[in-house]
């Protein structure tokens, strides 16, 4: 991951994982926390619109202001819908009341957000883009600098975590150009593939450059750029936090492209109890297991050593 942007642009950050209550917005909300202390400016972007509630997280009432006040039309900047927190140094976008879901942001819509979010003035931006794979929520992921894919240690998340970032390869593939001439070598070998009973998508790729050289080039460059990190959340026994390791290892041998292990977070009952009062955890319990876990991820990041 590399930390060097040109013209000043944030940092993106984007906290997915496909299924929901693994801990995405509690763990976006406090790492926005946790970076502010660690003296960046960091807007959080709560991108899930259909379940927008990073707000209470922070102990916020739904702000009048958000992105449904940017998508009207009715301020031109996305600073103008980024409103102060309790933390110092860092501002929230709220998706409540933008009235959709993600899934259902027009094309046009999805864009301008995607612009905007580069030109906000700030060093670091993080994008809690909810649950699920739809295409939108794909967009959001694979436009971010890095994203970070939380599992938890159960079978459904880890089967989720797989299908995510199986349909964003996937995605990202069908995004390389040139596009068109790609999708249709794509439909065409991935088919062949998997009569032949083989799919995965590395074995897709070599396929690919076997048949049409500069095509399997294209998309071995873009395919570079998708190094998403995973990050294991309530861990309960040492054994869990080998998963990260595991899930990096089994992707490079699936995908052939580096998905990076960002470490794991401890389950801890504190969590609990600093979401019943609305606080980032890292201002009530900042000496607790949870706190710690996300200043050091924080930090990690920050080093660009995700
Ligand atoms: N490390 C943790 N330890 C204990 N509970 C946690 C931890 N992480 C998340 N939780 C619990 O999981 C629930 C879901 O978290 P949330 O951030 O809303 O998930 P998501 O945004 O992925 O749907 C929360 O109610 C929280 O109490
Ligand atoms: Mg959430």
């Amino acid at each position: 991951m590399s930390r060097v942007k040109a013209d000043h642009q944030p940092m993106i950050y984007a906290v997915g994982g496909g299924k929901g209550g693994v801990g995405k917005s509690v763990i976006a909300a406090n790492l926005g926390a946790a970076l502010a202390l660690l003296g960046r400016r960091v807007v959080l972007f709560d991108a899930d619109l259909g379940g927008a509630n990073l707000h209470t997280f922070l102990g916020m009432s739904s702000p009048a202001l958000g992105i449904g006040t940017f998508l009207s039309g009715k301020v031109g900047r996305l600073d103008e819908v980024a409103v102060d927190t309790s933390v110092e140094s860092l501002r929230l976008i709220s998706g409540a009341g933008a009235g959709l879901e993600t899934a259902n942001l027009k094309y046009a819509q999805k864009s301008k957000i995607l612009r905007h979010l580069r030109k906000l003035d700030a060093d670091e931006v993080i994008l809690d883009i909810g649950a699920g794979s739809s295409f939108n929520v794909l967009d959001f992921f694979l436009a971010a600098d890095q994203g970070i894919l939380v599992l938890v240690p159960e079978p459904t998340s880890v089967e989720n975590a797989y299908h995510f970032l199986k349909s964003a390869f996937y995605r990202t593939m069908k995004d390389t150009e040139p596009k068109g001439q790609i999708r249709q070598i794509l439909s065409r070998v991935r088919g062949e593939l998997e009569a032949r009973g083989i799919h995965s998508p590395r074995e897709l790729v070599e396929q690919i450059s076997r048949e049409d050289l500069e095509a399997g080039m294209s998309l071995e460059r873009s395919l570079k750029a998708f190094r998403p990190g995973v990050l294991i959340n309530r861990v309960r026994e040492p054994g869990d936090r080998r998963l990260g390791d595991d899930v990096s290892l089994a992707c490079r041998d699936y995908f052939g492209t580096g998905v990076s292990a960002l470490g794991s977070l401890d389950y801890d009952s504190l969590v609990h109890q600093s979401i019943v009062r609305r606080r980032p955890i890292l201002e009530l319990f900042p000496g607790t297991a949870f706190a710690r876990g996300i200043m050091s991820l924080g930090e990690r990041l920050l080093r660009g050593s995700g």
